[in-house]
């Protein structure tokens, strides 16, 4: 080999090494790397029902499940949660955010998971660079959007009478003006409709105002992997099929 063939193949060698170097580069920066924001909210009858669990007098209202940044996961391990920090905010987390899978006595469990899963991704915003501000900022979204007094004031409430999942995406996506995602239990053996349990708005990363939760390009169904992820999350709930579903009253407790 002439030295300057010699001298090119080196060269070559060095552009791909950098290639491949910024490429694995720019994969691993990507993964925490995330667009929106999504405010979850869950059905507390439904919840109960879904995990089977006794919840004693769970709430007659929607509650919070967390605020969730899409795509991202556990971005920070070395940040671990504090109670202290939120303090302040414990009467309306208690009220607002209760855990209805592991009530009393130590309701932080669920506060904790949705900080490290969740929080420490939603950190990279400024106005959610905290504990404090991640879940102050939760709790003032809920109330903004509150969206108990608008299912009520559009004559949704719970019902032995089902509803059609169109009366939901429709009344929501009026008020709002951006299409959420409503997502239900399958109907059990037995059962002939689904169950509402979940409803998700969709928030904008800059400036947290609502938008749709799919970008128009994203119409196109997700792919089988994702679907069994996110099923398997958020625990056998489901993006409702179109069709009749089930609004579930709270059960009278037995006390
Ligand atoms: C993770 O959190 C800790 C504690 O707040 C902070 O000091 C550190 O800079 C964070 N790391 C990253 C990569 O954001
Ligand atoms: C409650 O949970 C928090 C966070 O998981 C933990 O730090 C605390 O020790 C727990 N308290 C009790 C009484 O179990
Ligand atoms: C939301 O989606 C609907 C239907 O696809 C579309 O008409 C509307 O313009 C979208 N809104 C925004 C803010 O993108």
């Amino acid at each position: 080999m002439r030295p300057d063939a010699a001298c090119r193949a080196l060269l070559g060698c060095l552009c791909l090494a950098l290639y491949c170097l910024s490429a694995a580069f720019r994969f691993s920066s990507d993964t925490h790397e995330w667009k929106k924001l999504i405010m979850v909210q869950h059905w507390p009858e439904t919840v109960c029902e879904e995990i089977k669990n006794d919840c004693r007098d769970p709430p007659n209202y929607w509650t919070i499940h967390g605020l969730w940044p899409d795509k991202s996961e556990e971005c920070n391990r070395s940040w671990p949660f504090n109670l202290e920090e939120i303090k302040d905010l414990l009467p309306e987390m208690k009220t607002y955010w209760p855990d209805l899978i592991h009530p009393s006595p130590n309701r932080s469990r669920f506060w904790k998971h949705e900080w490290e899963k969740h929080g420490t991704c939603a950190a990279q915003v400024d106005v959610l660079n905290s504990q404090k501000k991640y879940f102050g900022k939760s709790l003032a979204l809920y109330q903004k959007l509150d969206l108990n007094s608008v299912l009520l004031k559009l004559g949704i409430k719970p019902s032995i009478n089902y509803y059609h999942v169109r009366d939901f995406e429709d009344a929501l996506t009026r008020v709002y003006g951006v299409i959420p995602k409503i997502q239900c239990l399958p109907p059990r053996q037995g059962e002939d409709a689904q169950t509402v349990g979940q409803i998700e708005l969709c928030l904008t990363k800059e400036d947290q105002q609502l938008r749709n939760c799919s970008e128009p390009e994203e119409l196109l169904p997700p792919t089988r992997e994702a679907w069994l992820a996110r099923a398997a999350q958020s625990r056998g709930l489901r993006v409702c099929e179109d069709g009749p579903v089930f609004y579930p009253p709270p059960k009278k407790s037995k006390r």
